[in-house]
């Protein structure tokens, strides 16, 4: 006795629905990320105004790398060092490492913490969290 073909595309049926909400509990389907990467967060796309930690960034901490006064930078990064996002298990420790040099004096050491953190958590912050108050 042979199954049926209308049995046979019912299970294969199922088996591809099972499939397909097990792809989406996991959080999407294939072509999920290219949507998150077009995600509309209403601020930082061109010809839009700055998403909040992006201004942020580009005024207050700019402003104090540039003025290279340590005690500036400091202040920056603790503040930065109070407002981690859910899941960025290291902001705070880069935060505060780069807080720990300025406080010493050492700028560029300080700075060494804006590479550590963007390199690891920037595009994945632009992607999820951009829209975010900061
Ligand atoms: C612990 C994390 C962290 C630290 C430390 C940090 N940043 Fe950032 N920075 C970010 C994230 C995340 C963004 C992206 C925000 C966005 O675009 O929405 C960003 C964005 C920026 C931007 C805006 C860039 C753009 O293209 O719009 C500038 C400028 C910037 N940071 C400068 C600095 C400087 C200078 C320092 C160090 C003195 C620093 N940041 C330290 C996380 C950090």
């Amino acid at each position: 006795m042979s199954m049926s073909k209308k049995l046979m595309s019912a299970l294969l049926m199922s088996v591809g629905i099972g499939f397909a909400g097990a792809a989406w509990a996991a959080g999407g389907t294939a072509d999920v990320p290219s949507v998150a990467e077009k995600k509309d967060f209403g601020c930082g796309a061109k010809g839009q105004k700055a998403c909040p930690m992006q201004g942020w960034m580009k005024t207050v901490m700019q402003s104090a790398t540039s003025s290279g006064d340590a005690a500036k930078i400091a202040t920056a990064l603790e503040y930065v060092a109070s407002k981690p996002p859910p899941g960025m298990a290291k902001w705070v420790a880069i935060s505060k490492e780069g807080v720990e040099k300025a406080k010493k004096g050492d700028v560029d050491g300080a700075k060494a913490s804006c590479k550590a953190c963007h390199d690891l958590y920037k595009a994945e912050y632009k992607e999820k969290l951009r829209d975010a108050p900061f």
